[in-house]
């Protein structure tokens, strides 16, 4: 029997298994992320972070992003076993992120989880990282049951889904142009405030009060779409004014000014969209779902329509490896078959892939 027809046999006996322990690989950007679970209990999520080496440049460097996995990955592997006080004997199936994301920085777990698996004889599962920003939801929330619309807001992506099963997903509204998390980071930036920029922002915001106007895309139009460069040159131009006319640029207002903007358009999309889907959860995914406004907002807004929403906590909004592990799962319990040796890193994977 070959390497992929003894890992589909084994996946087939995980499917009714009680218990099924999980070893998770993310990878796609600057975290160094690897989490164990067992079914839907998270036993450890170790997390190393290159925030800091990326700080100096203003934004990820995909180059040293993938340097930095490679010198992390067997050892935040170690740590994660460790953690949740196991050895690789105990592992039932490897998960990996294969994408979207910078394609090096995919490439060393996808390399990693592909040699782990095939030389301990275990399934390897190949998960898309949207999908498992989804799956997040379903460590914290064990009961959370589709259909419902999650809105996935990241650094690579802005998008609202109609969640109809554990692994069936339907694209209800994308971004024409900057990702959120994207469009946090560059406003940052013209702020001179460090990287990742939505934290920063969020903090700086505190300060400020939403006195500065800024443009609302497809104010008119019947859309759940998103488009943030129209605000983004807003906020660029202002601050450009300010600084030509020798004014004070209102960095705690503009802040403020830009993050009530954006969150009021994430909700107003998520709460159509559930609305006319029918459904009664709102579900949110992704690092910019750890934005305190925004959560605030949506629950606001859900509740004045008898609609439920859930976060998954803040370190599993951010990229880590316990959702790839939470989507590996689903995926076991639908059917799913096996990744072979020959699966490969996907830097432009579609959300329905
Ligand atoms: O999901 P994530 O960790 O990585 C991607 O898959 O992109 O998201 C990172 C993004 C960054 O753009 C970061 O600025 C943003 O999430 N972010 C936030 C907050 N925390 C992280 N944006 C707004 N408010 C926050 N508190
Ligand atoms: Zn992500």
């Amino acid at each position: 029997m070959s390497y992929i027809e003894r890992a589909n046999k084994r996946l087939d006996e995980l499917r009714s298994k009680d218990g099924v322990v999980i070893l998770a690989i993310e990878s796609s950007c600057d975290e160094t992320a690897v989490a164990v679970t067992r079914d839907r209990q998270l036993l450890s999520n170790v997390i190393a972070s290159q925030i800091e080496i990326h700080k100096r440049y203003g934004g990820v460097v995909p180059e040293i992003a993938s340097r930095n996995h490679t010198l992390a990955i067997n050892n935040v592997v170690k740590e994660a076993l460790a953690k949740a006080d196991m050895t690789l004997d105990d592992v039932d199936c490897i998960a990996v992120t294969y994408g979207a994301g910078l394609l090096g920085a995919l490439l060393v777990g996808v390399s990693y989880a592909k040699a782990l698996a095939f030389a301990s004889d275990k399934p390897l599962i190949g998960v898309n990282h949207i999908k498992g920003h989804i799956a997040a939801n379903y460590l914290a929330k064990p009961d959370l049951q589709p259909p419902y619309v999650c809105l996935i807001a990241s650094g690579g992506h802005t998008t609202i889904a109609y969640v109809k099963s554990l692994t069936e997903i339907e694209i209800k509204g994308c971004t024409h142009d900057d990702a959120c998390g994207e469009a946090f980071d560059k406003v940052a930036r013209v702020l001179d405030l460090p990287y990742p920029g939505g934290p920063q922002i969020e903090k700086l915001a505190k300060e400020g009060r939403a006195t500065i106007e800024l443009p609302t895309p497809y104010k008119d139009k019947e859309t759940y779409d998103f488009s943030y460069s129209g605000i983004k040159t807003a906020v660029i131009n202002y601050a450009h004014k300010c600084r030509q006319k020798g004014e004070e640029l209102r960095r705690a207002d503009l802040a403020c000014s830009f993050q009530e903007k954006v969150t009021d358009i994430m909700v107003r999309n998520t709460i159509k969209c559930a609305e006319d889907m029918g459904v009664g959860t709102v579900v949110i995914a992704g690092g910019v779902g750890a934005n305190g406004v925004l959560r605030e907002k949506m629950s606001r807004a859900a509740e004045s329509k008898g609609i439920k929403v859930f976060y998954p906590p803040l370190v599993l909004c951010t990229d880590n490896g316990a959702m790839i592990a939470s989507q590996a799962y689903n995926m076991i319990r639908c059917g799913a078959k096996a990744s072979n040796i020959d699966l490969d890193a996907n830097a432009n994977l579609k959300v329905f892939e």
